[in-house]
């Protein structure tokens, strides 16, 4: 079961989202279902439903947890599993770190949720040196933060990779295209 994005939206206002979360999560929306759409022209089977209400809702209790300080892709997850959105929660679960093995032939969803989530800093549409800058400035207080942001971003780049090898143009295009 997928919520529809009507359902995504009234989600999100149900759980109080700060306004500049909620402009994130529409970005992020935007840029992982334009990629999906190329990458199913291009022979993958993406499920466009899925990206949508993922990149919506990935960060559906990131405002709450600014104050409790839980980790809210676990959270979010939880949640969504609990309304019945097994696959929408499973995605947004790793839409900070990545579990899954990556297949070297074939881009899923939680990839696609993930690296779009670092392509938009705040709304706009930046390279992933640019967010990663950001977020080292804004989260990499220790050593072992900064490790930690600097194995993401080795991570994500191999995605990109993956991503704009089967697409075949440039990752800095995406604005453009848009
Ligand atoms: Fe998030």
């Amino acid at each position: 079961m997928i919520p529809r994005r009507e359902e995504c939206l009234s989600l999100m206002s149900r759980y109080g989202m700060l306004e500049n979360i909620v402009s994130h999560s529409l970005e992020v929306a935007k840029v992982a279902l334009f990629i999906s759409v190329e990458l199913n022209k291009r022979g993958q089977t993406i499920d466009l439903g899925l990206v949508e209400a993922a990149s919506l809702l990935h960060d559906l209790t990131k405002t709450e947890c600014l104050k409790t300080k839980d980790d809210h892709a676990q959270t979010g997850s939880q949640q969504l599993k609990r309304m019945g959105y097994e696959r929408v929660g499973e995605v947004v679960a790793q839409h900070i770190w990545l579990e899954k093995e990556g297949d070297p032939s074939c881009v899923c969803e939680e990839e696609i949720v993930n690296y779009a989530d670092k392509r938009v800093m705040h709304d706009r549409i930046v390279p992933l040196e640019e967010r990663f800058n950001d977020l080292k400035a804004r989260y990499g207080r220790s050593q072992k933060a900064m490790d930690y942001l600097e194995r993401l971003q080795k991570e994500i780049y191999g995605i990109e990779n993956k991503i704009f090898f089967i697409l075949q143009i440039d990752p800095n295009d995406i604005q453009r295209l848009l």
